[in-house]
């Protein structure tokens, strides 16, 4: 017997789920390399205003696609689309997730790497080149790096399997609490470290002039990745949700939240990063390198760098669940009894997938795919190529196939009035988010110069 579809068991968890899924590594690892490598605060500045005016309405428009249909990532458009092929988003989300949750759990399992090191007490001491060194060196490390990602694949399958609805639910209401209070620890070290000024202006002061296509495009990229927008992976999250949930306001709950967990990771990396004269723009490996370092200089730094770490994958692992989960709903359609088998044969091909990311580091860094090596592609594909065109397929499929007057039901549900907010969001994800998107394109391949 087809069992019923689950549903979130209170506000506040569909809340912090759908938080999970948007806060990861997106805010707290990929925010500041990318503003270290695209210039600082021009480039915070322009994420910013992306977040506000493209993602959230973005998110609420996915909010309402899952709400209002109650389905999965595919039938949700087949339901308001019948007979057409708009499903295509859809199953484009579901392949995308899968190229995401590759590399991601490539990046999951170095904090399960670093968390063993913090644990045994290698992390402390060292000097500024022997944290960079260690890292490398670990990461190159091929056993090391395919085992980690292994086991945070396996933590992710084992609680999917289950249903993430009790589990994540509960733990997710302690966990990010707790993350926003250890950054908040961690900022303290930061600032009052030597030297804070220049970190400050780098990350905050906004220098136009080293704003280059590129970087819009990449700040663009980064405020869907950060927010989980455009696989349809809210499409699935706020699937689970009852009628009476107020979309307009979880919506901008998790923005702020989301900005405000970004902020707080910058202003923790980078005073650091300029006091220990590291350099911003070392890459994807810049937290890693630069967060032992500041723990070291605190009394007890290391039992406050093994809770960061714990707190840190916690926020990675809601992220990844979300992407394991929107596949095994739609491959599952609500049927319980295959859930377990579809998760495991997913994580499993999805681990196979991601090996090539994990060894991008170490035996097959001379291997490059467009001049990328496969961890730097998939993230590259995922975050600057398939997530803006997901929204963008979202952006054009919302107010053309969605009658307004259900548009404004699932909208308005739990407030009263609303109209004039309801009015704004229809001229932004119908005008501003497509066109917006497309210019963000046309000049990243130069349109614009002449
Ligand atoms: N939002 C997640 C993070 O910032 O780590 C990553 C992510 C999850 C992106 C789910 C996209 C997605 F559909």
């Amino acid at each position: 017997m087809k069992q019923q579809r689950e549903q979130w068991s209170s506000k506040l968890g569909f809340l912090m789920a759908a938080a999970g899924s948007a806060i990861g590594l997106g805010a707290i690892w990929k925010f500041p390399y990318v503003v270290g490598t695209s210039g600082g605060g021009a480039f915070f500045l322009i994420f910013l205003l992306f977040t506000l005016f493209i993602g959230l309405p973005m998110l609420l428009a996915e909010f309402i696609i899952g709400r209002g249909s109650q389905k999965d990532a595919i039938t949700a458009y087949r339901t308001f689309a019948p007979g057409t092929r708009w499903d295509l988003i859809g199953i484009m989300g579901i392949i995308s997730s899968c190229i995401l949750l590759a590399f991601y759990s490539v990046v999951g399992g170095w904090i399960i790497i670093y968390l063993v090191e913090a644990i045994s007490g290698r992390l402390s001491g060292l000097d500024k080149g022997e944290y960079s060194h260690l890292f490398n060196s670990l990461i190159a490390n091929p056993t090391v790096a395919v085992a980690a990602q292994f086991v945070f694949m396996l933590i992710t399958i084992l609680i999917v399997a289950k249903g993430v609805q009790k589990g994540i639910e509960r733990a997710s209401q302690i966990m990010m609490p707790a993350l926003f209070i250890a950054f908040i620890i961690l900022i303290i070290r930061s600032l009052t470290l030597s030297d804070v000024g220049e970190g400050i202006k780098f990350f905050l002061y906004p220098n136009f002039s080293s704003l280059s296509s590129k970087a819009i495009l990449y700040a663009l990229g980064q405020s869907f990745f950060a927010l989980s927008v455009g696989f349809s992976v809210m499409v699935t999250y706020s699937s689970y949700l009852s009628k009476k949930e107020n979309l307009p306001k979880s919506a901008t709950i998790i923005v702020i939240m989301n900005i405000f967990i970004s902020l707080l990771a910058g202003l923790a990396i980078f005073p650091a990063v300029f006091s220990f004269g590291f350099k911003p723009a070392a890459g994807p490996g810049l937290l890693f390198v630069v967060l032992p370092a500041v723990f070291d200089k605190m009394p007890f730094g290391m039992v406050f760098l093994v809770i960061f770490l714990l707190l840190f994958l916690f926020a990675t692992f809601t992220s990844a669940f979300s992407l394991l989960e929107i596949i095994v709903a739609a491959i599952t359609k609500g049927d319980n009894t295959k859930r377990k088998k579809v998760t495991w044969i997913t994580g499993m091909i999805i681990f196979i997938i991601g090996i090539p990311s994990a060894l991008s580091y170490g035996v097959l860094s001379d291997f490059k795919i467009f001049g990328k090596t496969p961890f730097d592609l998939s993230d590259y594909l995922c975050s600057n190529i398939l997530l803006p065109l997901g929204a963008l397929s979202i952006a054009i499929f919302t107010p053309l196939k969605i009658p307004r007057k259900k548009l404004w039901e699932e909208f308005k549900a739990g407030m009263t009035g609303g109209r004039r907010l309801f009015a704004l969001w229809f001229l932004l994800i119908r005008y501003i988010v497509p066109i917006a998107i497309i210019i963000v394109f046309l000049d990243v391949i130069g349109v614009f110069k002449w």
